[in-house]
């Protein structure tokens, strides 16, 4: 996609948030108690985005470089157009598709979330991009499908990141049918109404805001569905360390660090970290009798 179609021009932007905030202070009257609409007034009310700046300039994107600063100086190894995704395994209709196909019948949403990496570190992005539900259901999940996989682009002559071992490449991740089919879980195309930059994952990412952020995995050429749990790049490095479910849980440690708290980008103080992120109203019944230190 010509990115232009989907943007929110900055001086618009602050007029929309106004109207999420209004449009959700009515809607959160009604018994919506699991909508996105309820959660984007949680995350409009009480937290303020982080800087455009702080976005896209401290960023984990490994395939760019493993220190913070890395990817925003290594964007353009990232070569974005063409651009074409794969969706297979467990539906209907498989296909490889254009990124202006895949994208083109939606219409890109906004969506504030608060982001919790692992390092325990925090954000709140001002993102806009398409419920993934709504992209999976063209290609039909068959009865099978059980679970969701995605990876992201190989091609370690430019993304100089994967001549080093320090993951298998591709980076891949996975979720299970019913936390990609959640409202809450996105397909990014855009920040603060400007297209992806390469460095926060460019031209499409996943984005799941009660887990760890190393489940929202970047630039995107594959999604598979399948029957069986899907190999997860952090899962399979780091077992005992990354497990694949990754929900924000302040109760289950890190083997090696706390996770009781964080610190938001920007702040001085750290803050409390939040069940699922503190979407727990939206989420938790997705593990409902889950033991959570188990699947962690
Ligand atoms: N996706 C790919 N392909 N490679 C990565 O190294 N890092 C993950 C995730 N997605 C990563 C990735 C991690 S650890 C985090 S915290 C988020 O991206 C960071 O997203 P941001 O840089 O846009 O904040």
């Amino acid at each position: 996609m010509k990115n232009d179609e989907a943007i929110t021009p900055e001086s618009v932007y602050l007029n929309r948030r106004k109207f999420i905030k209004t449009g959700v202070t009515a809607l959160a009257a009604a018994p919506l108690a699991l909508s996105a609409p309820n959660l984007l007034h949680a995350a409009e009310s009480e937290d303020k985005p982080t800087d455009y700046e702080e976005i896209t300039s401290y960023c984990n994107f490994y395939e760019l470089g493993s220190r913070k600063k890395d990817p925003a100086k290594n964007a353009h190894w990232l070569k974005t157009e063409p651009w074409s995704v794969v969706v297979d395994g467990e539906v209907n209709k498989p296909g490889t598709v254009p990124l202006e196909t895949l994208l083109k019948p939606h219409t890109p949403q906004d969506r504030i979330y608060r982001m919790r990496c692992v390092e325990t570190w925090s954000m709140v992005i001002p993102w806009q991009g398409i419920p993934l539900a709504d992209i999976l259901k063209r290609f039909e999940p068959t009865e099978k499908a059980r679970y969701v996989s995605f990876e992201t682009l190989l091609d370690p002559d430019t993304l100089k990141g994967q001549e080093r071992p320090i993951l298998e490449w591709p980076y891949r991740e996975g979720l299970r049918l019913d936390e990609a089919m959640h409202p809450l879980t996105l397909i990014a195309t855009g920040l603060y109404g400007k297209p992806l930059p390469n460095q926060n994952g460019a031209p499409l990412r996943l984005v799941v805001p009660w887990k760890y952020g190393f489940k929202s995995i970047k630039s995107i050429v594959r999604i598979t569905l399948t029957t069986e749990q899907p190999y997860t790049s952090w899962n399979h490095h780091g077992p005992n360390e990354y497990g694949f479910y990754a929900n924000v849980n302040p109760d289950v440690d890190h083997p090696r660090w706390s996770q009781s708290k964080e610190r938001r980008i920007g702040e001085f103080f750290k803050r409390d970290t939040l069940m699922f992120n503190g979407y727990g109203e939206a989420v938790a019944h997705l593990y409902k009798g889950m033991d959570l230190k188990r699947y962690f």
